[in-house]
């Protein structure tokens, strides 16, 4: 399995604190049965800058560490990235960067509400060749109480990751429905851990494709695992068209 979204570099943010944590992390992640991850630390969220070319070395790092402790796994680069005035700028200046140098840019919002210039800025970088990947929309105030918002950026070209541990029920029961919800009517594109550490932030991404395909078939787990083969080998990924309920009358008066 690819997992497209992991604290894993140590030291940098809330992830991974030293090198140890780093290492049984990529220990969990390979019993898991992940080969590859990507690296994406926090990028400009009012608490952590983490430049890219700082996360390319730390990645080189992490990788000669996992090589000599004979640790079967992958890690390449990324950022998690907050919606933040300079991101463009940066981007040309490779301050900020990709993932995995690709054109999919993980992109993070604010807990409560979806900032104001969101539409503006994903414009901008569709004119640059990139596609948004909204991370963890289901953990979004807004998003959350409004789900047809994030059919909508979607709709405007944007993709939406998201996390094992919310399908997992970790973050309650509203979430876990409301992350149901949004596979099943095509809202998601890449199921991701967000793992930020081996206690109560793992991967239980091998949890999370059960539990779905349980629920929803083989199909759309092998779609997901498929989009992230293909964000990794810089392929186009599958995207259906999102359908998010709208409210019927019927329903709106019962
Ligand atoms: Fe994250």
């Amino acid at each position: 399995m690819i997992d497209i979204h992991t604290h894993i570099i140590p030291g940098i943010d809330d992830g991974a604190q030293d090198m140890e944590e780093t290492v049984q992390m990529a220990q969990a992640a390979v019993e898991e049965g992940i080969h590859t991850l990507i690296a994406t630390p926090h990028h400009a969220n009012g608490k952590y800058d983490n430049p890219w070319t700082q996360v390319e070395h730390a990645v080189h790092e992490v990788n000669e560490v996992l090589r000599g402790r004979g640790i079967p796994l992958t890690v390449v680069p990324g950022q998690e990235i907050r919606v933040y005035n300079n991101l463009l700028e940066d981007l040309h200046s490779h301050m900020a960067g990709t993932l995995h140098s690709s054109k999919y840019i993980l992109i993070e919002f604010p807990t409560r509400e979806i900032p104001k210039k969101t539409e503006a800025l994903f414009h901008e970088l569709r004119v640059m060749g990139l596609v948004p990947v909204i991370a963890h929309p289901e953990r979004n105030m807004e998003l959350a109480s409004d789900p047809s918002k994030l059919q909508h950026l979607i709709q405007q070209g944007a993709l939406a990751q998201i996390t094992s541990h919310s399908i997992n029920g970790l973050f309650g029961k509203k979430i876990q429905k409301l992350s149901f919800e949004l596979c099943e009517h095509r809202m998601v594109h890449f199921v991701a851990s967000d793992a930020h550490n081996i206690e109560n932030r793992a991967f239980g991404l091998r949890q999370a494709y059960s539990m779905l395909a349980q629920k929803f078939g083989d199909d759309l787990v092998h779609g997901y695992k498929e989009n992230a083969v293909k964000l990794i080998s810089h392929e186009d990924i599958n995207v259906s068209q999102p359908a998010w309920k709208t409210k019927t009358w019927w329903k709106f008066w019962g």
